[in-house]
């Protein structure tokens, strides 16, 4: 596609390179206060649908929340986390035993890039709390599948689309973190959605303008080597 028509297809907007927005994306968790127009919003639905699924079954649902049900959502989270109601995940959202020094590392090199002592448990919680905060963000998607079309091949779908959700973003120099933790209460997420009784949620994603100079937005994780999860099988 010339990049003329490229252009044109997204309103005029200078889109970036494929190869650029992979590298560049990586999860933002402060916001400056400006809201995403409700145009790009849709641009951004609309190129992410476009993500493939298996028999092209599409079997994403999104939900935008801003404004006022926003706030009535973070105040309910928020509510929930700070009185210890009990989470209630309707996912398995267990880390494999062998995976977990990685997400150990993470913990640490987090805390660590935030000045967190490993013994300052109240900062500890404050943390925590962010996710229940949404990062602060003025703007989120709430992605789900139906829960009786929900099986291995339709999450790993939703999966997809929520890559493609968060390239998109990124592709209009939008940061986005996704989050499970918020899964932990999965009916307050519901009721925040009008006629969603048979919506499993499977991720929140935070999304706005990246607060400019944020040292949290700054904050890089590492990949494991390519060696240990690549297998090359090659004939001579
Ligand atoms: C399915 C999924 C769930 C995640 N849940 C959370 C979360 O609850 N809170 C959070 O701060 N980050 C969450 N993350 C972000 C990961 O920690 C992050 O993607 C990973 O550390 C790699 O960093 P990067 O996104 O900056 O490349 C989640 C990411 C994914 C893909």
């Amino acid at each position: 596609m010339s990049s003329a028509k490229k252009q044109k297809m997204n309103g005029g907007a200078l889109m970036r390179n494929v190869f650029d927005i992979l590298i560049a994306r990586k999860s933002a968790r402060e916001y400056d206060p400006r809201v995403v127009s409700i145009e790009i919003v849709r641009e951004v639905l609309k190129d992410a649908g476009r993500a493939p699924s298996s028999k092209n079954t599409q079997p994403w649902l999104v939900a935008y929340l801003s404004g006022q049900p926003l706030e009535e959502l973070r105040r309910k989270m928020c509510g929930a986390f700070e009185t210890g109601l009990p989470a209630d995940f309707e996912i398995d959202s267990g880390t494999f035993e062998a995976y977990l020094p990685r997400a150990k590392k993470l913990g640490k090199d987090i805390f660590a890039w935030k000045g967190i002592d490993r013994e300052d448990l109240e900062k500890r919680h404050l943390h925590a709390k962010e996710n229940f905060r949404f990062f602060g963000a003025n703007q989120i998607f709430i992605v789900a599948v139906r829960k009786e079309a929900c099986n291995e091949k339709a999450i790993f779908d939703v999966g997809i689309f929520s890559a493609y959700l968060m390239l998109a973003l990124e592709s209009r120099e939008l940061g986005s973190c996704p989050q499970m933790s918020t899964l932990a209460y999965p009916q307050i997420l519901r009721d925040a959605i009008p006629d969603s009784e048979n919506w499993l949620p499977l991720l929140t994603l935070p999304f706005g303008y990246p607060k400019k100079g944020s040292h949290l937005n700054e904050f890089e994780t590492e990949r494991e080597p390519l060696g240990s999860w690549a297998f090359e099988v090659v004939g001579k």
